[in-house]
């Protein structure tokens, strides 16, 4: 590690404290620290978490940081502090927010998000890519939740600080984020190395709804065993919690999860009036379509028949239809680089 990534760390490191600092003991802190409590953030979380507040100031960061010698350069490079180019001066990114420190896979400190308290935008700022910063490289509370993870043989995958940490407190420690962004290649690399199994929790509002089917593709393609925990009315895990309690998340969402299948099933209905000749066909075409493409016989038959009984259609006519197009799906297959099954004996190998 150079001179200079060790000092970036430092400051990230030196900057929670002293935001944590600030949140938890001091005057200018106590609007931040009341409006986290009254949205049902915990003293306990607040400290495990080392949330934070950064002051209502220009230059606070800059100077705090400087009489201890970091030099402007790196703590521009950094991402805590912007260079203003009219005059040359710098001034501080994080001002007056609440800020959640982010940690990489070790627990080092190498980012913040700062959520504004009242309806600023963005809602959360977020640190810059940085030399130890990539944000599709890092799931947020990846290093608490490790040790759960691997003990459980499961995650569960938020969309969000307040979810993962509403999460933690009601008894679900294996939680992550992606922070908002959508699931690449690099967080499944490093899901990878301890788990196979995930629940998406993402919000069950359109976006979220839409994210999740994304993110569970991307987790099928690669071979993990995949469910989806949704929310009546639209609500983000940490919104549940609030409104119905830590039990009820537990069971009712978590514990109800849906399987990957029966998730794409509620998936392909949305905005279709399954009363209407047209909009039942296509969507029995494409869940036939989705059906195909389960390598397991036996899944395939369970799936059929409780298309067949749902729309009272001859099992017969399904079964037919289904092989036409689980042959299409293995020649399709056949022709792409990477077969379907590839990436599960990756997964196995490990
Ligand atoms: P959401 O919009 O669902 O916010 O974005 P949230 O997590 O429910 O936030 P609260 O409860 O209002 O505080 C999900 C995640 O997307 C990222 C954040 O990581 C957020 O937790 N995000 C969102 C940003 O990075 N910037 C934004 O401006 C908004
Ligand atoms: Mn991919
Ligand atoms: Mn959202
Ligand atoms: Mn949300
Ligand atoms: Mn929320």
């Amino acid at each position: 590690v150079s001179k200079e990534f060790q000092a970036m760390h430092d400051a990230h490191e030196l900057l929670q404290k002293f935001y944590h600092h600030l949140l938890v003991n001091t005057k200018e802190g106590q609007h931040a620290l009341e409006y986290l409590l009254e949205r049902g953030f915990t003293r306990e979380s607040i400290d495990k978490f080392q949330i934070g507040y950064s002051l209502n100031s220009w230059d606070f960061v800059y100077k705090f940081l400087s009489k201890r010698d970091f030099s402007p350069e790196w703590l521009e490079k950094a991402g805590l502090i912007i260079r203003r180019e009219r005059d040359g001066n710098y001034f501080d990114r994080f001002r007056d927010r609440i800020m959640f420190p982010i940690h990489d896979r070790n627990g080092k400190t190498i980012a913040f998000s700062g959520r504004s308290l009242g309806h600023d935008e963005p809602k959360y700022l977020n640190s810059p890519e940085t030399a130890i910063f990539n944000k599709s490289k890092i799931l947020y509370n990846y290093h608490l939740a490790r040790p759960s993870i691997k003990k459980m043989q499961h995650a569960v995958l938020f969309e969000g600080f307040a979810d993962c940490i509403a999460a933690d407190r009601s008894g679900v420690e294996n939680g992550i984020a992606t922070m908002g962004t959508s699931l690449t290649d690099e967080h499944i690399a490093l899901l990878r190395q301890s788990v196979q199994s995930v629940t998406i929790c993402y919000d069950s509002d359109k976006a979220g709804i839409e994210a999740a089917f994304r993110a569970g593709n991307h987790l099928n393609n690669a071979g993990f065993q995949i469910k989806v925990a949704m929310m009546a009315d639209g609500l983000d895990p940490d919104e549940y919690i609030k409104k119905k309690g830590p039990e009820k998340f537990r069971n009712e969402v978590i514990g109800a999860s849906l399987t990957w299948m029966a998730f794409k099933f509620l998936y392909f209905r949305r905005g279709k009036n399954l009363q209407i000749e047209g909009d039942r066909l296509a969507y029995i075409e494409v869940i036939i379509k989705e059906i195909s493409k389960l390598d397991k016989a036996v899944e395939r038959d369970h799936y059929l028949r409780q298309l067949a009984a749902e729309f009272s259609l001859s099992l017969d006519a399904l079964n037919q239809q289904q092989k036409q197009m689980f042959f299409a799906e293995k020649r399709a297959s056949a022709g792409k680089k990477e077969p379907v099954n590839k990436p599960v004996l990756i997964a196995k190998q490990v």
